[in-house]
Formats: structure tokens, C-alpha cells, sequence
């Protein structure tokens, strides 16, 4: 069998939004019996939240869709990372500018914005849930993340034929 697809989501702190993205595509490979051909992970820019669960409003906003993401920790970006992972996908311009100046040269993966797979999507980033009070962005978060992993599962079986 070909090597996994390897796929780091990237954030500011990895309690909200990529552990979302993680959760949620992970939750669709396993679905559909293709969770041996990835390897999926999540990461923050900044160092904020090391070692911490998902924030629990997005744990609830992603059960309420019956998403776990209890097992998740936050760690941050590092070096590795780009010799590690095929797609770094950021939740917006801000993390994208952030790995764009970590990253090296050479790097022969894809990075870029995460809901440029979002087919039909005209939002291009993911909007920061943490500051805002009730569910909704939290929600929008979820909403955002579910189209951008069809279309990022669509584009990879196209690519990798699976
Ligand atoms: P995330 O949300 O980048 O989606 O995990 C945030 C989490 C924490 C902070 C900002 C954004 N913070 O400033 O602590």
C-alpha cells in the first residue's frame, strides 16, 4: 500500500479550531474505511495552550454533532513539522503568514489556507470562535470545517486514487 496522506491543521492556540478539523476529519476517514491511508494531526502557532483538552465549548459545540474531541491535547508548531507533513493547512491569514515565515525553502508539501478545499465556499478563513460569546461561532466553526473536509477528502482520493 502507498505511504499515509499526512495532514497537520493549524491554528493560533489548537483548542479551537484545528482540533476541530482534526476531530471532524478524522471522524469522516474512520467512516468510510480509510483512516490507515492518513495520518492527521493538529498544531497552534503560538505555545498559549500546550498540553490542554480542546476549549470545552468547542468540545460541546462538536458532540452536539457527535464529534469527540476529548482526546486531543494542544501542542505547537515545530521545525519537524515540515519535513513531517504533505498538507499544513491554516485556519487563517494570520497562522498561514506565521508558517509561511518557519517555513523552509524547500518544503515540497502543500500549505495554505484549509477552506480553499471548501467547495462553493466563499468564506476564505475560519473565524477565531474564542473571544465571542455564545454558540454560534462555534457552530460556524464546525460548519466551515465539515465542507472544507469534503472537498480536501474529495481532492485527495482524486490525487491518490482512493
Ligand atoms: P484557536 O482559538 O486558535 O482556534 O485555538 C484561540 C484559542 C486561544 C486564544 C486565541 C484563539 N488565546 O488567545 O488564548
Amino acid at each position: 500500500m502507498s505511504e499515509p496522506v499526512r495532514i497537520l491543521f493549524v491554528c493560533l492556540g489548537n483548542i479551537c479550531r484545528s482540533p476541530t478539523a482534526h476531530g471532524v476529519f478524522e471522524n469522516r476517514i474512520e467512516q468510510l474505511g480509510l483512516a490507515e491511508r492518513f495520518q492527521i494531526d493538529s498544531a497552534g502557532t503560538a505555545a498559549y495552550h500546550v498540553g490542554k483538552a480542546p476549549d470545552p465549548r468547542t468540545q460541546a459545540a462538536a458532540r452536539r454533532r457527535g464529534y469527540s474531541l476529548e482526546h486531543l491535547r494542544a501542542r505547537a508548531v515545530d521545525d519537524e513539522d515540515f519535513s513531517r507533513f504533505d498538507f499544513i493547512l491554516a485556519m487563517d491569514d494570520a497562522n498561514l503568514r506565521d508558517l509561511r515565515v518557519r517555513c523552509p525553502r524547500g518544503y515540497k508539501g502543500h500549505l495554505g489556507l484549509f477552506l480553499d478545499f471548501a467547495e462553493g465556499q466563499r468564506t476564505r478563513e475560519v473565524p477565531d470562535p474564542y473571544y465571542t460569546s455564545g454558540e454560534a461561532g462555534f457552530d460556524e466553526v464546525l460548519d466551515l470545517v465539515e465542507a472544507a473536509s469534503e472537498g480536501l477528502l474529495r481532492h485527495v482520493q482524486r490525487e491518490q486514487g482512493i
